[in-house]
C-alpha cells in the first residue's frame, strides 16, 4: 500500500544539515532543551541533534490524538516531561503538523510552565487552512494532504522504520 516515496533518504539529509545549521544560529551557542513528541519524531529529532553544535539536554512527552488515518480530535497527555521547563529554551520536535491540534493544545500547555522561549521544528506541515495558525520556527518540508508513512510516521505502528516518507495508498 506504499504509493510512491515523496522524500528520498538523501532529500531529508540534505534538509536536515540546512535546519541544523539555522538551528545553531537562532541559539547562538545557547543550551536547547530538545523535546520529542512520541513516537513519530524520534528519527527526525536523533537525526537532526547529531548535526548541532550547540549543547543540547533531552526529554519526551507523549500524546495521543490520532486512530488510523484520521484525528480523532480528543488530545491527551499519556507521558509527561521529567524535567522542570521554566527558565529553559524549549525546542519542541514534531513529525507531522497536521490539524495543528497537537502542538496547539502543546504550546498552551508548555507555555503555562514558563520556559524562556519555546519553539518547535517539524519535519512535515500539511498545507491545510486549519494549521496556519501554527508557528513552525523550524519547518522540513510542506507537503499535500495525503496520509505519509515512514521516518518515523506509522499507521497504527506500522511502517515507521522505513528510511524515507511515502504516501500510503489505501487503493494499492
Ligand atoms: P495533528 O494534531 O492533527 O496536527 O496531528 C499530529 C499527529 O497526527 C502527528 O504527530 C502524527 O502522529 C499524526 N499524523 C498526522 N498526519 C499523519 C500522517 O500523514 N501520517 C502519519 N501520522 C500522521
Ligand atoms: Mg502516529
Amino acid at each position: 500500500m506504499i504509493d510512491r516515496v515523496l522524500l528520498s533518504e538523501s532529500a531529508i539529509s540534505s534538509r536536515l544539515d540546512e535546519l541544523a545549521r539555522e538551528i545553531d544560529a537562532r541559539y547562538a551557542g545557547g543550551e536547547i532543551l530538545a523535546v520529542g513528541i512520541l513516537k513519530g519524531s524520534v528519527f527526525f529529532l536523533t537525526d537532526l541533534l547529531k548535526r548541532l553544535r550547540s549543547p543540547v539536554a533531552l526529554d519526551f512527552l507523549q500524546v495521543r490524538t490520532y486512530s488510523g488515518t484520521s484525528s480523532t480530535g480528543n488530545f491527551q497527555v499519556v507521558r509527561d516531561l521529567s524535567t522542570d521547563i521554566e527558565g529553559k529554551d524549549v525546542l519542541l520536535f514534531e513529525d507531522v503538523v497536521d490539524t495543528g491540534l497537537t502542538l496547539r493544545r502543546l504550546l498552551e500547555l508548555l507555555a503555562s510552565r514558563r520556559p524562556r522561549s519555546l519553539r518547535i521544528a517539524a519535519l512535515l506541515k500539511k498545507d491545510l487552512p486549519e494549521n496556519r495558525d501554527i508557528p513552525v520556527d523550524f519547518l522540513g518540508f510542506t507537503i499535500g494532504p495525503e496520509f505519509v508513512v515512514g521516518y518515523g510516521l506509522d499507521l497504527d505502528e506500522r511502517y515507521r522504520n522505513l528510511p524515507y516518507v511515502a504516501i500510503w495508498d489505501p487503493t494499492k
